[in-house]
């Protein structure tokens, strides 16, 4: 058997950690070939919540699960890990945008940066749940300078599979028969659904949906799902979030469809016209372990302003937190 892998989850013990750590632990991330090791990182306050977790993790017997810390840690939670997702840190409520938990947040990620570039293994993979995610991603990448900022990546993940859902309902067709979505931009109102390059069963989306439905309807539905969700169960999303965790995890560490992309945040290289220092979301491959940012996709005036309009929200939340950028 394969060695096992080890996965840091931070805010194990919170919701949507309850939903992550048993598919790990099943083989929903890495495949029923790789035995998992979890290292389950939680606050003083939390940490009789986590014993419950790992009882429970025990009493599920999976065979792939080769041992289990909780700690609340940073510096032995990060120990020695190859992937650390970053989801511990407080959800919005009701009325609230994400980057309105911006200075509660964005010291957590200041702090563990800076374990997870002293701890974790050196080809650590790392994914940014906790809002708001990209600037945190950031955060947490600038406090690691022993790593690569390309190991540090945040999830948009949701609203790419939201997105895949929506167009399937509409279009009457599976979200299998769906290819090449994006989510350009931040995790927040301003992020960009864009389906100008999906194929349905392989033909152009515009042959069974319209431009107008895309911008009246579509668009507005992806940005506005968090807080749809919020109104309707009082709570942030859980389980569709940890699901996309390990969809997010899987696609990176196993690679992406052949002809196909996902979306994920990962640190600007200029692609696009953006901005070399934001964590921005964009279509990737991805191949033995590492993405690939998607290149030659060709962008109309409103596609172009959008993205725009998202740079321009995650630069004045980089002013925010300037302080925490070493
Ligand atoms: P929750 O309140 O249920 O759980 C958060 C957990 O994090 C708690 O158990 C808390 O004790 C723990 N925690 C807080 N600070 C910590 C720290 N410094 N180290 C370790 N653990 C810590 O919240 P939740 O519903 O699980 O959501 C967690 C975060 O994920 C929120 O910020 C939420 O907005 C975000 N979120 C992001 C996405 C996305 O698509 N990127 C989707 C859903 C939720
Ligand atoms: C989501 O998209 O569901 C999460 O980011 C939670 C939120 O605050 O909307």
């Amino acid at each position: 058997m394969k060695p096992a892998v080890k996965v840091t989850i931070t805010g194990a013990a919170g919701h949507i950690g309850y939903a992550l750590v048993f598919r790990i632990a099943s083989g929903a991330m890495f495949g029923q070939e790789q035995p998992v090791i979890l290292r389950l990182l939680e606050i003083p306050q939390s940490m009789s919540a986590l014993s419950g977790v790992r009882m429970e993790l025990e009493d599920c017997a999976f065979p792939l699960l080769h041992d289990i810390v909780t700690t609340d840690d940073p510096t032995i939670g990060f120990r020695g890990t190859n992937y650390a997702i970053l989801v511990g840190a407080k959800p919005r409520s009701k009325g609230m945008e994400r980057k309105d938990l911006i200075t509660e947040n964005a010291k957590i990620f200041a702090t563990q940066g800076r374990a997870i570039n002293d701890f974790a293994a050196r080809d650590v993979r790392v994914v940014v749940v906790g809002n708001p995610a990209n600037t945190n991603a950031l955060i947490a990448a600038a406090n690691a300078p022993d790593l690569d900022r390309n190991q540090f990546t945040a999830m948009t993940r949701l609203d790419h599979n939201r997105a895949l859902g929506q167009l399937a309902n509409k279009t009457n067709t599976l979200v299998s028969d769906i290819s090449r979505m994006t989510i350009w931009g931040n995790h927040s109102l301003t992020q960009y659904p864009h389906i100008n390059h999906c194929q349905v069963n392989g033909q152009p989306v515009f042959d069974q949906v319209s431009h107008d439905w895309a911008i009246d309807h579509f668009i507005p539905r992806i940005q506005r799902r968090g807080a749809e969700i919020i109104e309707a169960r009082g709570l942030s999303s859980a389980a569709s979030a940890a699901d996309a965790v390990v969809d997010h995890v899987h696609d990176w560490a196993l690679g992406t469809k052949d002809d196909d992309w996902v979306s994920m945040s990962v640190h600007s290289d200029g692609s696009y016209g953006i901005d070399e220092g934001v964590v921005f979301s964009y279509p990737v491959t991805c191949k033995d372990g590492q993405y690939e940012i998607v290149q030659g996709l060709e962008l109309d005036d409103l596609s172009v302003s959008r993205l725009k309009a998202s740079e321009d929200e995650l630069r004045s939340e980089r002013a925010i937190i300037a302080e925490l950028l070493p």
